[in-house]
């Protein structure tokens, strides 16, 4: 089953890694990027969601590694979790210039990959990490809280179904506010919590 499963993840890899289609590719080859596939445990119930790499990831080829990355290492800490108990990724795959927001059609482009990973991982608990990957999943799953906002939705615990069976998703605030928002920061903080009873 865990080969079979990161049999999969590789080759899942392999073709973002040769995605020439994608408007972002060749930033990533002009930069001596690279891919940011996800990691973690291919058994993870627990799989974590953010947007798109930034330059340290794009850099390491590794989600969460740069500042963010090292407020999601407190958060996990602080349920008692590691890195490697979970899987962590994003929507897309490929570092946009300037960390501007993810554009619908490159959301379009990596759709698949990230369904595939959920697909190949099944976990039981979807955490994401901002607004656009609460919108996505949201969405995905066709859930009745589409549309909400992330001010009304952070830090619950939503149930959303899918052909395997339920699953629970839990918005929050992506790890960055804590550098802008200091009421966000203890939100996160508090909202992570949540993940308690799955843990
Ligand atoms: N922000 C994200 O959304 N993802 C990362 O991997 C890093 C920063």
């Amino acid at each position: 089953m865990d080969n079979e499963r990161i049999a999969q993840l590789e080759q899942l890899a392999g073709a973002v890694e040769n995605l020439t289609e994608s408007p972002l590719y060749e930033y990533r080859r002009e930069n001596g990027y690279h891919a940011v596939i996800g990691e973690g445990s291919p058994n993870a119930s627990i799989m974590f969601i953010g947007e798109a790499p930034g330059e340290q990831e794009a850099k390491a080829g590794r989600p969460f590694v740069g500042a963010a990355g090292r407020v999601l290492n407190d958060l996990l800490e602080s349920v008692g979790l590691r890195r490697e108990d979970v899987y962590i990724t994003n929507i897309l795959k490929d570092r946009p210039p300037n960390n501007r927001d993810p554009r619908p059609d490159e959301v379009r482009l990596y759709a698949p990959f990230l369904q595939q990973q959920i697909e190949i991982i099944r976990p039981s608990v979807i955490v994401t990490l901002g607004r656009f990957s609460m919108d996505f999943i949201l969405t995905l799953f066709d859930m009745p809280e589409q549309g909400q906002k992330i001010g009304a939705l952070h830090g619950r615990v939503l149930e959303a179904n899918n052909e395997r069976g339920h699953l629970a998703v839990i918005p929050l605030y992506h790890p960055a506010v804590a550098f802008y928002r200091q009421d966000q920061r203890e939100t996160l903080w508090q909202d992570f919590q949540a993940l308690k009873p799955f843990i």
